[in-house]
This record gives structure tokens, C-alpha cells and sequence, in this order.
């Protein structure tokens, strides 16, 4: 992989993404407290920018930060920054940027010109979630989950189930399954699903993950919808609860992004499937964050 900075999936190859995995896996054997303490000496900092809300991304980022000695610089856009007087979002990346962070780690919504302002700035961007275009390194932390569950990813049929039309997290699959040689298809209502899809869809739930091998459902992001979506439908037609997961193979896997909606996307229960490999996925999160900032820093030595 180059220094560059990462915004999509297009410009890995398969090599690439093996060798995250591979250092991945290694660094899931290390201790957790990583070799933060050894490597700060060198004075790598991380500015986390984050213009929309995040859990798990910002959080495994920061830990990813902690245990690969990158020194952490967190914006949270709703609490305390200059956005509130009225600062752009461009002006605030380039005066990050004039902080010289060794890497800049942006969410934004479609609004940003995150491609542009890569040009325009010093250090490499990694995207954690731009708008509808992408969330890379969300796929590449599915798919590492997918691959240490399965023992590889081609052949694997990953259902993407739901709100696939707002979906960063939709689009970045596409490009890697492109890559890693696995298929995706959709499962949603016809307000969910894209205006043209260029994979199999199953109008029906049960046929769906008869088909998969992996349940992949997705957050329903009311945020980005203009009309009411009617929940309620929507669950009852594709909402994973412990009677429509029977359709699923017995060694079939249930993902989800998060955050979760419960009792839309699926109800409690499915928290206590053995199948669901949600809290995994945060974990892979952590491993993949830290091996992208890892090989960064190893550029750098
Ligand atoms: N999956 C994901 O991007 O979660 P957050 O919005 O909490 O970061």
C-alpha cells in the first residue's frame, strides 16, 4: 500500500488488503497495550476530525492511536470547536492540517470535499465515513471479521440488508468484493435500495439468506432520509428476529455496522444468536486501524 491517503477501495489490490490482514492478525496475538509507550518518542500525532457523531470508529482509532504510539488530536465537531462560531469545515481540515499531524482521520458528510482537500494538505487523510461515498476501512474490518470466521472470503455471499440507498458502508463493499472475490447482494424495500443496483437483489427476506452466507443488515439512517420511512413495515418484512434467521445457514454469520436500531434492523435476541458476530466486528476495528496507522508509521522509520 502507498503513503497515500485512503478514501476508497479502489486504488487496493488484493495483495494490499491481505497484507492488512496478515499484520492484523498478528497484532491481534500482541498485547493490547501495543507498543504505544516504546514508539511515541517519535513524536507521531493523529488529528481524529470528526465533522458527523461516531462510537466505534472515533474510539478504535483513538485506542489504535494509544497502542501504535500515534499521540491522539480529537475534533468532535458538537462539543467546543471553532465550527460553532462558524468556521467551514475546509478552513478547520486546513488548519488542522497546519498543525503537521503525521496523518488526518476525517468523517464528513457528501458535502466536503475530502478528495480535494487530500490534494491540498501535508499528511495522508484517511476517510472513517464520507457522506454516502464510502466508510473503507468499516469493509475492510467486515471482511477481515468475515475472513477470520471463514478462512477466506471468496465464495463467502454477503447479504446487505436494508437502508443499502444511504449507505456508506454499502458502497465500500461494493469496490471490495471487487477486489477480494466475494459476493454481495441486496435485501431491502424499493425506497432502500439504490436507483440502480448492479448486484443480485431478493425482494424477499427468507429467499435472502437462503442465498447468503453472511446476514450483513444495515442501520436505517432516518438522518438522511427526506420523507418518514414506516419502521414498523420495514421490520416486519426485514427485520432479523430468531424466526427469520432460520432461513440463514447454521454456520451462516449476522453482521451489522452499528449503531443498532433494535427493533428495526433485528430485535434483542438476535444479540444472543451464536451467529452474530457483532461485538467481533468492533474488535476486528481496533486490529485494522491499528494496522493501517501501523504501516504508515512504518513508511516513516
Ligand atoms: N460503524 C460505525 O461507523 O459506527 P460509528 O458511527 O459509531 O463510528
Amino acid at each position: 500500500m502507498s503513503a497515500a491517503s485512503l478514501l476508497d477501495l479502489k486504488s487496493l489490490s488484493a495483495q494490499d488488503v491481505e497484507r492488512l490482514f496478515s499484520a492484523a492478525r498478528t497484532l491481534s496475538g500482541e498485547s493490547p497495550s501495543g507498543r504505544g509507550d516504546f514508539e511515541r518518542k517519535r513524536g507521531l500525532t493523529a488529528a481524529l476530525v470528526f465533522f458527523e457523531p461516531s462510537t466505534r470508529t472515533r474510539l478504535s482509532f483513538e485506542t489504535a492511536c494509544h497502542r501504535e504510539g500515534f499521540g491522539p488530536l480529537v475534533l468532535d465537531a458538537n462539543s467546543g470547536s471553532s465550527l460553532e462560531k462558524g468556521e467551514t469545515y475546509e478552513d478547520t481540515v486546513l488548519n488542522i492540517a497546519a498543525m503537521m499531524p503525521s496523518v488526518m482521520v476525517v468523517r464528513c458528510g457528501d458535502d466536503v470535499d475530502l478528495a480535494g482537500l487530500s490534494k491540498r494538505v501535508p499528511c495522508p487523510i484517511l476517510n472513517a465515513g464520507w457522506g454516502r461515498r464510502g466508510h473503507p476501512t468499516q469493509a475492510l474490518l467486515d471482511a477481515y471479521t468475515i475472513h477470520a470466521r471463514r478462512g477466506g472470503l471468496r465464495g463467502q455471499k454477503v447479504l446487505i440488508i436494508g437502508d443499502v440507498r444511504h449507505s456508506r458502508v454499502a458502497a465500500s463493499h461494493f469496490e471490495l468484493a471487487g477486489i477480494m472475490g466475494y459476493e454481495v447482494a441486496l435485501c431491502a424495500p424499493p425506497e432502500f435500495l439504490p436507483e440502480s443496483a448492479t448486484v443480485p437483489v431478493f425482494h424477499e427476506l427468507r429467499a435472502g439468506l437462503e442465498w447468503a452466507t453472511v446476514a450483513m443488515t444495515l442501520r436505517v439512517q432516518l438522518e438522511r432520509h427526506s420523507g418518514k420511512a414506516d419502521l414498523e413495515a420495514y421490520h416486519r418484512d426485514f427485520g432479523l428476529r430468531p424466526e427469520s434467521l432460520k432461513a440463514l445457514p447454521k454456520d451462516g454469520l449476522i453482521m451489522h455496522p452499528g449503531p443498532i436500531n433494535h427493533g428495526v434492523e433485528m430485535v434483542v435476541e438476535v444479540m444472543r444468536d451464536p451467529r452474530n458476530v457483532i461485538l467481533e466486528q468492533v474488535r476486528s476495528g481496533v486490529l485494522i486501524r491499528q494496522a493501517l496507522l501501523r504501516s504508515l508509521w512504518e513508511r516513516k522509520a
